[in-house]
C-alpha cells in the first residue's frame, strides 16, 4: 500500500523559497484525458506519433499530417484543464519568480491563467508558414482547410511544434537552461524524464545547488536525484501542497 508521503519538510522549505521552476509533461494533462506519449493509447488509424510527427512525413504527406492533427486537437478541444494546471497558475501570484517550462502542446498551461510559460515544444493551436516562419494562432476545430495555406502567400502551413527529428529552438532551450539554473525549487512534474534536452533541466537545477521535487504516479530515471518524490497523481498531489502552502498571498 502507498503510504501518503509527509509533505510537511516541502512545505517548510515552500514557505520560504522565492524562485521556483516548474518542467511538466503529459502527465499533468493524464487526468484532463489527453493520452500521454508512452502510454498504452495514442494510435490514429494505426499510426504512431512518431510516424506521423516528422518533417519526412509532412513533405510526403502534409494531408494526413494534418488530418492526424486535426483530430489531435479535436481531443483537446473537447477536454478541460484539472487541478494541477489550475494550482500551477496560481503559484505565479504566490512565488516572487515562478517559472513554467512544459513539454505539452495542447496549450492547457494557458488556458489555466498561467503566463510565465516556455513552450519546449510548440503549441498545437499555433500554425507556421512553411515559407516566412510567419506564426499565426489558430483555436479552429475542425479546420476549415486541409492543409490549410499561408493568406499572405498562400505556402502550406504547418503545426508549430517540434517534430521527430527536429531540433528545439536554440533561444528556447536557452532560456529553460537559465531558469533551471536560477530557481531555489524545482518541481519536475508527470514526464517520464526520457526526452533530451528536456531530462537534463532538472540536473542542471541540481547542479546549482536547488531542490528538486518530482511528481508521478511511477518512478524516473530523475527519481533518484529528486529530494522530494511524491508518488501519485499531480491532479490531486498539487491541490493538498496548495491547501497547505504557508505564504502571504
Ligand atoms: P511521457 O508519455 O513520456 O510520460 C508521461 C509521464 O507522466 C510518465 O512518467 C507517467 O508516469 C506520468 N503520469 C501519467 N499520468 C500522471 C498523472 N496523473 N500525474 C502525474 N504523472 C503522471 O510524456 P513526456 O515525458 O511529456 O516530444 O514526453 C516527453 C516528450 O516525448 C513529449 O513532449 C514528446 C515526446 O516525444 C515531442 O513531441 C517533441
Amino acid at each position: 500500500m502507498s503510504e501518503q508521503p509527509d509533505i510537511a519538510p516541502l512545505i517548510e522549505l515552500l514557505g520560504k523559497t522565492n524562485r521556483v521552476t516548474v518542467l511538466t509533461g503529459a502527465g499533468i494533462s493524464a487526468e484532463s484525458g489527453i493520452p500521454t506519449f508512452r502510454g498504452e493509447d495514442g494510435l490514429w488509424r494505426n499510426y504512431r506519433a512518431e510516424e506521423l510527427a516528422t518533417p519526412s512525413a509532412f513533405s510526403q504527406d502534409p494531408k494526413l499530417v494534418w488530418e492526424f492533427y486535426d483530430w489531435r486537437r479535436g481531443i483537446i478541444a473537447s477536454k478541460e484543464t484539472n487541478p494541477g494546471h489550475i494550482v500551477l497558475a496560481g503559484w505565479e501570484k504566490i512565488f516572487p519568480e515562478f517559472y513554467l517550462i512544459t513539454q505539452n502542446i495542447d496549450g492547457f498551461h494557458f488556458k489555466a491563467g498561467s503566463k510565465n510559460i516556455v513552450e519546449l515544444h510548440g503549441n498545437i493551436w499555433k500554425l507556421r508558414c512553411t515559407e516566412e516562419g510567419t506564426i499565426t494562432e489558430n483555436h479552429d476545430s475542425p479546420l476549415k482547410e486541409i492543409p490549410p495555406h499561408c493568406p499572405s502567400c498562400g505556402a502550406l502551413l504547418r503545426p508549430h511544434v517540434v517534430w521527430f527529428g527536429e531540433s528545439l529552438f536554440p533561444s528556447i532551450i536557452q532560456q529553460a537552461y537559465t531558469l533551471s539554473a536560477q530557481c531555489e525549487v524545482m518541481f519536475v512534474i508527470g514526464t517520464s524524464a526520457f526526452v533530451q534536452p528536456a531530462a537534463s533541466l532538472p540536473l542542471r537545477a541540481v547542479e546549482m545547488g536547488a531542490k528538486v521535487v518530482e511528481i508521478n504516479i511511477a518512478p524516473t530515471p530523475l527519481t533518484p536525484y529528486a529530494d522530494f518524490s511524491l508518488m501519485g497523481k499531480s491532479g490531486e498531489i498539487l491541490p493538498k501542497i496548495d491547501k497547505n502552502l504557508k505564504r502571504e498571498a
